[in-house]
């Protein structure tokens, strides 16, 4: 969603909040501002498009400042437009970013028009500004207003608010979306999260929900949900900064892609163990938890879904009963509650609303304990769980997720081995998964090799509208995941089916104009998916199959073969997942689009 700087320094900030936006552009990007405190006036700079669009504005501008806030906005209420983008100001006294959805702002708003405001947008965080505005005027000191005005608010949001006369301070507010004050010598900032502030400082802390921070240059002070001043700990990030940066790679997805034995290695660092995994991995209360669950239920979206649905098939293998929804499905839904059961999050960010709120709603309703595995430690997911399991990818700039997907499996195999012990897994099988589990960062590698061969094959994408891919068992999520990634970075529609059920419908779309991509792993679904390869080259359809060199599919006019290298079907899922991201990327660079930022969508998606 968007994103959020502010600073309060000494020096001009403007090139802290640029850096800062930019860095936070893979949250949202179709509009950017800045608004700063100039001689007892507020300035404001914004431009639709690309941080880029109002980095070059700002240096026409010549403008400098000390105290300054800035937002980079992905669109949710009122078209991506300069009018629309942030930050809103009311009466040119009050400067107002927001990450996040006012959910009354209709009803604030009728009721601020009657109280004679003028809206100049669409976006319900004009009334913000607004309502502050209106409760200072009623003689509310700024901090005061503010209180006053997010007591008015109902949703989730986190906000930056700076006031023209009030020089060097700036005040933070957070229910729902999150927000982190960053601490350096003489001067404060805050941020939608650390990544933003890297270039200034690495030390921080994260505000509670509820919470109200006012900073300046040289203290911060922070106000809990009940209105007591309180002490938030104080952080050390560890990312690097240049651990956001692109380096010698095109792009963020590339660099994300090659990434991946490291970002798997770094997962399974630390929590395998000669041939056994390290249950300590999930923290001390996990034992007991994990003892007492007879079921998983597993929620997440999108990519993390994927994966959720791959550790379906390997916690069944082992016995262990589970279910796995879409959060935004589970959210809103009755349940049978089942007994003893552990709720599995799965988030690259952490802060997904539908996968937050839908964890809210399972705790609500009689489940009894929590897991979160999640690729940020301060996240609100991480923090709502009884338990976590973090993933060390590091930080995932490209929208289109993919080293947060294989790690997340990675950590999925490690919990399904932990649940697998509790029923009818044994050791055996637990020392065979162990010596596997070892091997995936090198078969990562050999499955990168395939990149030059891939990029060839792409060229016969580009110009299709329509495609299908093909798995069966754990690897017909594998082609769910291939046919997402495909759809988001290129904009061509991809389907993935469970093979066996494309004589139950789809094949009738099979034509010479509809590739279909097939994961066929030597398994024993192998024959099986062999016939499915049948029906399809009998229907005048061109199949591209991904498959090991034994598994004696061979390349004829009508159909392609890319030989990935043996791999045990126990990981295989984790294996097959990189030629199919390299596939989307390439169709991708020859379409021209965006890659690291496809059209409508964000990374973070913390609303609803
Ligand atoms: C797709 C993608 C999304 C996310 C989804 C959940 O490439 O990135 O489908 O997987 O929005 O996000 P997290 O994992 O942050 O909860």
């Amino acid at each position: 969603m968007c994103g959020i700087v502010g600073a309060v320094a000494n020096n001009d900030i403007i090139p802290v909040l640029v850096e800062g936006l930019k860095r936070l552009e893979y949250r949202g990007y179709d509009s950017a501002g800045v608004a700063v405190l100039k001689s007892g006036n507020l300035e404001r700079v914004r431009r639709v498009g690309k941080v880029r669009e109002l980095d070059s504005a700002l240096a026409d501008s010549g403008l400098s400042a000390t105290t300054g806030i800035a937002h980079t906005r992905w669109a949710t209420h009122g078209q991506p437009s300069e009018a629309n983008a942030h930050p809103h100001t009311s009466a040119d006294t009050i400067a107002v970013v927001c990450n996040g959805i006012i959910e009354n702002h209709d009803e604030l708003r009728a009721d601020l028009v009657g109280k004679g405001y003028a809206f100049m947008s669409e976006t319900d965080t004009e009334v913000v500004a607004h309502q502050i505005h209106f409760f200072i005027e009623q003689g509310n000191e700024f901090f005061e207003a503010v209180t006053r005005t997010c007591a008015l608010l109902e949703g989730a949001y986190a906000l930056a608010i700076i006031k023209h006369d009030e020089p060097n301070r700036m005040i933070g507010a957070r229910r729902g979306s999150p927000l982190i004050v960053g601490l350096a010598e003489n001067e404060n900032y805050i941020a939608s999260d650390i990544s933003a502030l890297l270039p200034v400082t690495n030390r921080y802390l994260v505000l509670d929900d509820g919470d109200l921070c006012e900073i300046n240059q040289h203290s911060i002070r922070v106000v809990d949900a009940t209105g007591s001043e309180v002490s938030r700990p104080i952080r050390e990030s560890k990312i690097k900064a240049d651990a956001v940066e692109l380096g010698e790679y095109r792009h963020y997805m590339l660099k994300e892609i090659y990434e991946q034995a490291t970002a798997v290695a770094d997962t399974l660092d630390g929590r395998l163990a000669g041939d056994r995994i390290l249950e300590q991995a999930f923290g001390p209360e996990s034992a007991a938890i994990f003892d007492s669950t007879r079921f998983v239920q597993i929620i997440a979206c999108g990519t993390s879904f994927h994966a959720g649905l791959v550790a379906s098939y390997w916690l069944e293998s082992f016995g262990v009963p589970c279910r796995v929804e879409i959060a935004s499905e589970f959210r809103y839904r009755a349940h049978a509650v089942p007994d003893d059961a552990l709720v599995v999050t799965i988030s690259q960010s952490g802060e997904t609303a539908d996968t937050i709120a839908a964890l809210t709603e399972a705790m609500r309703i009689g489940f009894k304990h929590s897991l979160s595995i999640c690729n940020v430690p301060e996240s609100s997911l991480v923090r709502d769980s009884d338990i976590c399991l973090m993933t060390h990818a590091g930080p995932e700039i490209g929208v289109a997720s993919t080293k947060a997907f294989t790690t997340q499996l990675a950590a999925l195999m490690l919990f399904a081995i932990a649940m697998g012990r509790r029923f009818n897994m044994d050791s055996d099988t637990e020392a065979r998964l162990v010596s596997e589990m070892k091997t995936l960062p090198a078969k990562i590698e050999q499955a990168l090799n395939l990149d030059e061969d891939i990029a060839e094959v792409a060229k016969q994408f580009a110009d299709k509208d329509h495609s299908l891919f093909l798995g069966r068992g754990a690897h017909y999520p594998i082609a769910m995941e291939g046919a997402l990634k495909l759809k988001e970075i290129s904009y061509i529609h991809a389907e993935a089916y469970a093979a066996g059920e494309l004589k139950h419908g789809p094949l009738a779309l099979v034509d010479g104009r509809m590739p279909v991509i097939a994961v066929a792993p030597n398994n024993e679904l192998l024959e099986k998916l062999k016939s499915n390869i049948h029906e399809v080259r009998a229907r005048g359809g061109r199949l591209l199959v991904f498959a090991d060199a034994a598994a004696g599919i061979e390349a004829e006019e009508d159909v392609q073969v890319m030989h990935v290298a043996p791999v045990d079907d126990s990981i295989s899922p984790i294996i097959y997942t990189i030629p199919l991201q390299l596939l989307s990327y390439h169709v991708a660079l020859i379409k021209g689009t965006d890659v690291d930022k496809p059209r409508n969508l964000a990374k973070s998606v913390t609303v609803e």
